[in-house]
């Protein structure tokens, strides 16, 4: 079911970044994305192999927000509004109020702050209220160790490091710790 078919998608702004819907005319792009395996180091995913399989990504992130468990944005370079990345948030829990974020980028935009940017303008932006889920009061991110990329991102926009829980997550054939972070959004 589509609940929501009445709320436009919220675009946010960062000032070099765009960010907005990922589109069937980003397939191409979240292909290229998902089949990098610098990309795919720390991910449960598997490379893609072919065009459909990141139709399919587009679709199910587009579910996400239709079902109201989440969102996706692609991360846009105003400049000229190539996607370089996508960020977003799953398991969106309306009676938990929390969420979990997630981020990926092109590896030729590392190391730039675009990641820390995005991000920061999402906290920044008035998304939380106006979409009508329900108050968030806290946003976990999980990243296996050795993500120091990663980890270095959600230290600089003042997540906390909560805990290890080990052999939390199972993909391409092992068992991976999970290191945790949480923000509490301070007015919900
Ligand atoms: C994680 C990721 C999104 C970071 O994007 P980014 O735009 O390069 O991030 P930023 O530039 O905002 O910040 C990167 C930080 O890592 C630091 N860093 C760079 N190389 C590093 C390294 N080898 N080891 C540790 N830290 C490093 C940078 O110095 C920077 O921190 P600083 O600003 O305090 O100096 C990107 O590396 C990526 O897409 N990785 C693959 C997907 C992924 O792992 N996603 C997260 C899953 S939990």
């Amino acid at each position: 079911m589509d609940k929501n078919s009445h709320i436009k998608f919220p675009v946010v702004d960062a000032p070099r970044l765009r960010l907005d819907e990922i589109t069937d005319k980003d397939v191409k792009a979240i292909h290229k994305l998902f089949t990098l395996p610098e990309v795919l180091e720390y991910h449960d995913l598997e490379c893609l192999t072919d065009r459909e399989q990141a139709a399919d990504i587009v679709h199910e992130f587009r579910a996400r927000f239709d079902e109201r468990t989440g969102i996706r944005w692609a991360i846009r370079l105003k400049k000229d509004s190539r996607l370089i990345g996508t960020v977003g948030f799953k398991s969106w829990d309306r009676e938990m109020r929390s969420t979990e974020l997630g981020y990926d980028l092109l590896p030729e935009y590392w190391g730039n702050g675009y990641a820390t940017e995005a991000i920061n303008a999402i906290l920044k932006s008035t998304i939380f209220n106006e979409l009508p889920w329900g108050a968030l009061h806290r946003i976990q991110a999980e990243t296996i160790p050795g993500n120091s990329r990663s980890e270095s991102v959600l230290r600089k926009l003042g997540f906390k490091e909560e805990g290890l829980r080990r052999d939390a997550g199972y993909w391409k054939g092992r068992y991976h710790d999970l290191r945790c972070f949480g923000l509490l959004i301070k007015n919900a």
